[in-house]
């Protein structure tokens, strides 16, 4: 963990301190890639057992999934740079509730669904050490050796059923699932946490709006991601639509607290969601490349001109929002 938190603090360190410098993953020399055979860069796609490569970046092979960002160490850094702007954006990692706060201090047991790179679980395993925590991803890119005691961690599959009986969890975070479920997926999957929490105990999702507030550019970027998105048969206004599909797996006590970052804002924490954003285009390069009709070589000016608009346009929005619901009572 200690690892991810120091790539993370350097690398974001480095993007805020110069003009948004934004290596080409395929060209430079010093990227995590150069390491990988050489002969991945005669052709734009090819596979292993467990990844797809495109245009130089990682991504999974899970035939059923339509997610669309990379799996790889480059996409690993923008998640742990992205939980801390969450966490900064919402004052914590977990709704202000009395009831999930107390959950928390007595002791209980939570799954993190998708945890990527494990940043949220530990970071919650840590505050909370009476609580025994568990994070699940169909890519194995969390911590296998070094992590809290109180932490594990399983590769799953969501659309699959997932490794765990009924009535097992108290608390089941999924976060930023956008990318990654076809519309009609996330009932299926809101479902599949319904039957493994326990009576009583809650699921909170993180969300986010698509980039449709800002200028002319912002817009045209937030056009090509929600194209990308139908194509897929993705559902690009889900946040809005969660509170719903919470309502017809049968939760109740529903909540939702959306917070906006403002990408043109030059503070702290909006200069976070910023990079972030930037750093998704990057991750999305390979799909996005082509909705734009931007070459390869010049994808790299492409975001440094996303960064720089992102910045000049007043009222340049990127709303997240965390959902709460509880599965009733016996
Ligand atoms: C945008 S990342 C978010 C990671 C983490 N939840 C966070 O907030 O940092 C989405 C994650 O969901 C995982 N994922 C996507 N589809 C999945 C599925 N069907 N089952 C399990 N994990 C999945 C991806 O591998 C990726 O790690």
């Amino acid at each position: 963990m200690g690892a991810k938190f120091s790539t993370y603090r350097r690398r974001s360190h480095n993007s805020h301190s110069h003009n948004f410098h934004l290596h080409n993953s395929n060209s430079n020399s010093q990227s995590p890639q150069s390491t990988r055979p050489s002969n991945e860069s005669l052709s734009p796609i090819q596979s292993t057992d467990s990844s797809i490569v495109r245009q130089g970046r990682h991504f999974h092979n899970t035939q059923q999934s339509t997610y669309w960002l990379p799996n790889d160490e480059e996409e690993m850094d923008r998640l742990v740079g992205q939980h801390f702007a969450l966490k900064s954006l919402f004052n914590g990692n977990f709704l202000d509730d009395p009831e999930i706060s107390a959950l928390f201090e007595n002791g209980c047991e939570i799954l993190d669904v998708g945890c990527g790179p494990g940043t949220w679980i530990m970071d919650v395993a840590t505050d909370f050490p009476a609580c025994q925590c568990t994070g699940i991803d169909m890519s194995e890119v969390f911590p296998n050796i070094i992590r809290p005691s109180n932490v594990s961690f399983q590769g799953g599959n969501v659309l699959e059923r997932l490794p765990f009986p009924d009535n097992t969890f108290d608390l089941v975070n999924i976060r930023l699932f956008i990318l990654a479920l076809r519309k009609e997926e996330w009932l299926q999957v809101v479902k599949e946490i319904f039957r493994v929490l326990k009576p009583g105990g809650f699921i909170q999702s993180t969300e986010c709006s698509m980039l449709d507030v800002g200028n002319e550019f912002v817009l045209h970027v937030g056009a090509a991601i929600i194209e990308e998105m139908i194509d897929r048969g993705q559902e690009p206004r889900i946040l809005g639509l969660f509170p719903d599909v919470l309502k017809e797996a049968q939760f109740e006590r529903i909540t939702q607290d959306n917070r906006v970052a403002h990408l043109s804002k030059p503070d702290h924490i909006n200069r976070e969601f910023l990079w972030d954003m930037i750093n998704i285009f990057k991750s999305a390069q390979a799909f996005l490349s082509k909705k734009l009709d931007i070459p390869e070589e010049k994808y790299p000016g492409f975001l440094q001109q996303a960064y720089k608009e992102c910045q000049k346009s007043p009222g340049a929005e990127w709303v997240l929002g965390i959902t709460v619901g509880r599965k009733p009572q016996l």
